[in-house]
């Protein structure tokens, strides 16, 4: 039997820019993630984030973004030294397969090799998102017990996971 596909992350090259742009996780979840075709312009400008793209062999089937500091979502001066998670998303077509989990694993491997230095990493989740909440409590994020108040659909937990 052939080895299943490959699940791996990237930067988000020229080469997969289109498919990264026609993702779109399912209507319902609009309000707790903006689809890439809006986000993605803006990360490729921003000195501090790095889209990148999930694939499962040579197909693009998610997207986040990392930024170099915390800052940008706590706002908070002393969050500087961790980095920060957004807009992390399967397609809806790829949703509900137990991939979530599996993309975690990756992309926390990934940033523990490109970004050595890096202690910690912050996220924040709408408390109504309960597929990413179970998700993201799986890969060993914890709330920090904050309540981020500045999103579009209502309040975030901030969560925390150590990289060391
Ligand atoms: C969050 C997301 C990446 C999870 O990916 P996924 O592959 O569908 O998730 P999985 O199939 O691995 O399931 C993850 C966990 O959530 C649970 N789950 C899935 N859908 C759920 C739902 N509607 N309600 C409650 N739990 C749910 C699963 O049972 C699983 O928990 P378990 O491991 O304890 O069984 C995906 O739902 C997504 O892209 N959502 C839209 C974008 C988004 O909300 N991103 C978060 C921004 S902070």
């Amino acid at each position: 039997m052939p080895a299943p596909p490959v699940i791996r992350v990237c930067p988000v090259t020229p080469a997969l820019r289109a498919a990264v742009l026609r993702l779109h996780a399912r209507p319902e979840q609009d309000g707790f993630v903006s689809p890439p075709a809006h986000t993605l312009p803006d990360a490729e400008q921003c000195p501090g984030s790095a889209p990148m793209a999930i694939l499962i062999g040579d197909t693009v089937i998610g997207y986040y973004r990392i930024e170099r500091s915390a800052r940008s979502i706590t706002g908070r001066d002393d969050d500087a030294d961790a980095l920060g998670l957004r807009s992390f998303q399967l397609d809806a077509a790829w949703q509900g397969r137990g991939l979530g989990i599996r993309v975690m694993d990756i992309l926390l491997a990934d940033l523990t090799q490109h970004h050595p230095q890096a202690r910690r990493i912050v996220l924040a989740v709408n408390c109504a998102n309960a597929a990413a909440l179970a998700l993201y409590r799986c890969a060993g994020f914890a709330d920090g017990g904050t309540l981020y108040h500045g999103g579009r659909s209502g309040p975030q937990h901030l969560l925390w996971r150590s990289l060391a």
